[in-house]
């Protein structure tokens, strides 16, 4: 795409004149957008530029491993990972209100965030912030951004004194997968579906256990592997599994059981503020359901979310 590449040497000029001989931060979470800035910055400006990923303990199997892989074994992105998990998940023990836990999670980040920046001595952070972000955090009409709090835009502490640098903002979300795959970045990442901040424990419906956690996270990969097996995923614009805070009885062998309750959700979206349920083939249904029962251990029903955006949210807390 020659626009895309005329952005590209326009963008990385623009990065290195605004950046000089200073140093860059920025945390990546693996999607699109920050994965997309994360080597704009690398290609503008190489090791100036010091990526850190934050594991906290709610990310879904192997995705740390994962995004280090991708990020700095395959793209060369100067990253670090923290592991914070043990903090994240000692601070969310007994926690069940969904808006609780954003704020956990969201002010365990900032402390994180701070501990490392003030670690390097950076002058800039980097934003993956995209143009759609701008106007809903300006014109205060994004319904979602009542409704939920969503931390990608803003929550930066005001003593920080780090300049922004945010390369993205005047693309929307198409042109930022075109100048991803201009960037040479694989297809999987591009294509990813979004992944909230807040991860798995708005997806755990009550107490966030380890136990529970264990079987959202082998839930989760099964109907992920399960989509795109069956070459369903990039028609999917957001999917994923939750649990659900009750139990119920079932029956294995010639026992009871009384266990958890797995709920699947796949949506249509555009925009993410309104979405439709994914009419999944039948088939699909089927074998997703008896690999969650047969192969995770205290599940024992699997259920699928019917429900549009509005009344529903894609989310379920
Ligand atoms: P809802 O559930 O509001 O979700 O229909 C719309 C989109 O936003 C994502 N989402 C979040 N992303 N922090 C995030 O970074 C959050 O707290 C959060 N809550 C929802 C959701 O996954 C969907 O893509």
């Amino acid at each position: 795409d020659w626009s895309m590449s005329d952005f590209l040497t326009e963008a990385k000029g623009a990065i290195r004149t605004m950046v000089g001989d200073g140093m860059v931060i920025g945390a990546v979470s693996g999607g699109v957008d920050s994965t997309v800035a994360a080597v704009l910055m690398k290609e503008a400006i190489g090791d100036q530029f010091h990526a850190f990923l934050v594991d906290n303990g709610v990310l879904r199997k192997n995705e740390a491993t994962e995004v280090m892989e991708r990020l700095a074994s395959r793209c060369g992105v100067n990253l670090k990972l923290v592991d914070a998990s043990e903090i994240f998940l000692q601070k969310l023990k007994g926690v069940t209100d969904p808006e609780k836990k954003r704020k956990i999670i969201g002010n365990t980040f900032i402390e994180c965030f701070e501990k490392e920046a003030s670690q390097l001595k950076a002058n800039f952070l980097l934003q993956g912030t995209l143009y759609p972000d701008v106007i809903e955090s300006t014109s205060h009409k994004g319904p979602s951004a009542t409704i939920k709090t969503h931390h990608n835009v803003g929550g930066l502490p005001a003593h920080m004194k780090l300049k922004l640098i945010e390369p993205l903002r005047f693309l929307f979300k198409d042109e930022v997968r075109k100048l991803g795959l201009e960037l040479g970045i694989e297809s999987e990442s591009i294509y990813r579906h979004p992944f909230p901040g807040p991860g798995l424990a708005i997806r755990i419906l009550g107490e966030v256990t380890a136990n529970r956690l264990k079987a959202l996270r082998e839930a989760d990969k099964i109907f992920l592997e399960e989509l795109r097996s069956a070459g369903l995923y990039r028609n999917i614009g957001q999917a994923f599994a939750a649990l659900l805070p009750v139990k119920a009885v079932g029956v294995m062998g010639d026992k009871r059981t009384y266990e958890e309750v797995i709920v699947l959700r796949a949506v249509k979206t555009t925009d993410f503020m309104t979405a439709d349920w994914f009419d999944l083939p039948t088939p699909l249904l089927r074998k997703i359901s008896s690999r969650v029962v047969n192969e995770i251990r205290g599940v024992n029903r699997v259920t699928y979310d019917i429900t549009s955006k509005p009344p529903g949210t894609i989310e379920w807390e």
